[in-house]
């Protein structure tokens, strides 16, 4: 730690995602955004520990379950695992991903609640609400509709009307009614148990003004405390999926009581598998470790008011930062299922490279509160450019002189000292854009040190000394000089690029990659021989995601409400039955059908076939022709660019149109409902399939 005296012990959190559907692009902004902070505190060499958790309680999650026939444990179950899988594929790296639905939780909202209890700062109160009769339980406002008693427009909220704006208690509707079972609800008493806010109204005035929250929303939690804080509602009753209150059968904490509480209980979870993280530590009221909390701004009052106060009145210590970003559009607009931008996360992995979009959202957060625009001509050209065109090109436009010229070895000599050292006294520079979250200012630093370097490079021109005689020594330090510059990139882009340099590192066999080693150049070093780093987002594959969001929509929408819903359709068994699995063969049988990458480079209709296409597919170095009949199922112009697998040793048959020289695999009962293969991003042509 060259600069830094201190090392930090910090604790990072996201919120936790409400285990009741699929994750998408919004939420990923969060994920993404903490990833980074998490990545780059380890790659300084501080003690970073990044947990979140599935939000398991409450009435929404239970209905889903409910409508999938599953229990909300068993439920909650498979979510977490798909999201472990999702997050995973993102390089999201938590230390740990819990549930609130664990015995840590339960018991640390206990102990919680009970020293709250204690201290005076709960009050019960019997209140009226909403019941459905037919389901026999109590009605949260967003679970009732009628028609608004000021305009009368039907089938409107029972807090407020879409329509004409008024407010109103769902009671004020008319024709009210239950929209979980239709039943007209009925008003009931009920004793409801509260948090006294009231009770820590001025240390609320000076939390928010310490330091800990962004001035903007630091202002407008001011114009709540001014206008005086209302006791919290904290109890639900049965039935409800969550946690029942100590001394109080059949009342329940509300979610968002033990909601956060579950960060602290994802934290035990690990602590108790790890010697080195006390949990006391970070948590005592006069702990020096440090808590940072990443929110989107709707959930600002839970994190900022709520929970600072349960914190303090429960004897613990408070967040450190709570860090507010805004809301995701997608080109422009609210994310549409109907126009396809409702992306999940599942959708994107299936279609694109995800360090795409870590970069894309990387190069647009700021610490600011602004929502952030996908907007995806932009990220393909922003993607292209910057990555591939800039700082992948530095490496493959050097890594060939090393490898054929000189034995895969760096010279001892930097040829570019100058540069060098501007790059080396970034470091600082960048590293506080990351300390601060501003994502963006630290890729426009490193994008302009590409610059300069793919600059330098066509100045000196490597191409060319390469060519001309007695010239060994000056194109070895060049191109040292283009990896070295490499490196110092990659370092910087390390946190939000994760992947990328991990095989950069494979590649300069360099070891892991600290933040300090941008102090230091790699030379008289061997290096592995280079390959592609990345490849460029092609808008073909951004269409397919767009085309596959629709699909998912429609497929959704003829049985339940979200893409994930339907998923628990199981059409599983249909497939094994109409076509049972056939002989067992031996591997030797399976080695003799040789499958390969193809790209196709060009489709056609065929003249008087109706069902045919022909494609011209490059296996790398060679094309085959090859006529498929997916003519329903596929246009010429959709296929062209893409990559599929082909039997690639399939004797040649003559066909009525020509010679057709091998099969490209497909799957599905045939005509329109036909879908060919696709590999991963990364296949290339001519690649062996095994
Ligand atoms: N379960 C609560 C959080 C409890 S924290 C103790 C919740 N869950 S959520 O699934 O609705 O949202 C999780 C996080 O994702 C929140 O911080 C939320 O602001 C963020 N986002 C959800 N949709 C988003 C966008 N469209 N854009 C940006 N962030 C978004 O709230
Ligand atoms: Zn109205």
């Amino acid at each position: 730690m060259s600069d830094q005296c201190k090392k930090r012990k910090i604790l990072v959190t996201s919120a936790l995602p409400y285990a009741n559907g699929p994750l998408h692009m919004g939420h990923l902004v969060e994920y993404i955004q903490t990833d980074i902070w998490a990545r780059f505190q380890k790659q300084r060499g501080h003690t970073c520990t990044y947990v979140c958790a599935d939000d398991a309680h409450g009435t929404a999650i239970s209905l889903h379950a409910e409508k999938q026939g599953m229990t909300p444990e068993e439920s909650v179950a498979l979510i977490n695992k798909e999201r472990i899988r999702d997050f995973g594929e993102f390089h999201v790296a938590f230390d740990n991903y819990y549930s609130t639905h664990s015995e840590e939780n339960r018991v640390l909202s206990d102990s919680i609640y009970k020293a709250l209890r204690d201290k005076g700062h709960i009050a019960t109160r019997t209140i009226i609400q909403a019941y459905d009769p037919e389901k026999q339980m109590f009605l949260a406002d967003r679970y009732i509709k009628g028609e608004c008693p000021n305009c009368g427009s039907p089938d409107q909220y029972g807090d407020n009307c879409e329509k004409c704006g008024a407010t109103y208690t769902p009671a004020e509707l008319k024709n009210a009614f239950s929209t979980i079972s239709g039943a007209k609800p009925i008003d009931k008493e009920s004793e409801h148990f509260f948090f006294k806010l009231t009770d820590f109204q001025d240390f609320l005035k000076v939390w928010t003004r310490s330091g800990t929250i962004q001035t903007e929303i630091a202002n407008k939690l001011a114009e709540w405390l001014d206008a005086g804080l209302q006791d919290w509602d904290i109890s639900r009753d049965a039935p409800y999926f969550g946690f029942e209150i100590p001394d109080a059968p059949g009342k329940y904490f509300y979610v968002w009581l033990d909601a956060p509480i579950g960060y602290m209980a994802s934290f035990q979870n690990l602590c108790n598998r790890r010697d080195d993280l006390d949990f006391d530590e970070y948590w005592k009221a006069d702990s020096d470790c440090e808590v940072h909390h990443f929110i989107g701004k709707d959930i600002v009052n839970f994190h900022c008011l709520f929970w600072p106060a349960m914190l303090t009145g429960a004897n613990y210590r408070t967040p450190t930062k709570v860090s507010v970003h805004g809301y995701l559009t997608v080109n422009g607009e609210k994310m549409s299922k109907s126009r396809g931008t409702f992306i999940t996360a599942r959708t994107y992995l299936d279609h694109l490279n995800p360090e795409y979009l870590r970069y894309y959202y990387a190069a647009k957060l700021s610490s600011r509160i602004d929502d952030l625009d996908l907007n995806l001509e932009d990220f393909v050209q922003r993607v292209n450019s910057d990555l591939v065109g800039k700082v992948v090109n530095i490496a493959s436009r050097n890594a060939g002189f090393i490898h054929k010229r000189f034995d895969d070895m760096l010279s001892a000599n930097d040829a570019a000292p100058e540069l060098t050292k501007a790059f080396m006294a970034a470091s600082e520079t960048i590293a506080e854009h990351y300390e601060n979250r501003e994502f963006g200012k630290a890729m426009r630093e490193v994008m302009a040190l590409a610059d300069q370097a793919n600059a330098w490079i066509d100045e000196v021109k490597p191409w060319v000394i390469a060519k001309e005689e007695g010239k060994d020594q000056e194109l070895h330090d060049i191109s040292t000089a283009g990896i070295n510059l490499f490196r110092l990139l990659l370092i910087y882009l390390k946190p939000v690029l994760p992947a990328m340099a991990e095989n950069a590192e494979a590649f300069l066999q360099c070891g892991e990659l600290s933040w300090d080693d941008s102090q230091t150049l790699l030379l008289n070093h061997k290096i592995n021989k280079f390959k592609p780093l990345m490849i460029r987002v092609e808008s073909d594959r951004v269409n397919g995601m767009i085309d596959a969001s629709k699909e998912a929509l429609k497929m959704a929408d003829t049985k339940t409400e979200t893409a994930e819903d339907n998923a628990a359709e199981d059409t599983s068994g249909k497939w094994l039955k109409e076509e049972p699995i056939g002989e067992q063969i031996e591997f030797g049988d399976f080695a003799k059908v040789d499958l390969r990458i193809a790209k196709i480079v060009n489709a056609e209709q065929v003249e008087g076939a109706d069902k045919l296409i022909q494609l011209t597919l490059d296996i790398g170095g060679e094309t085959r022709n090859v006529f498929a009949g997916i003519k329903a199922a596929y246009s010429p112009e959709a296929l062209v660019g893409k990559h599929t697998v082909m039997v690639a040793n399939l004797k040649p048959r003559k066909m009525k149109f020509g010679m057709s020289e091998g099969m490209v695999l497909a799957a599905g009962p045939g005509g329109a409902d036909l879908w060919i293969l696709e590999p991963h991003d990364g296949a290339e042509p001519g690649m062996r399939v095994m």
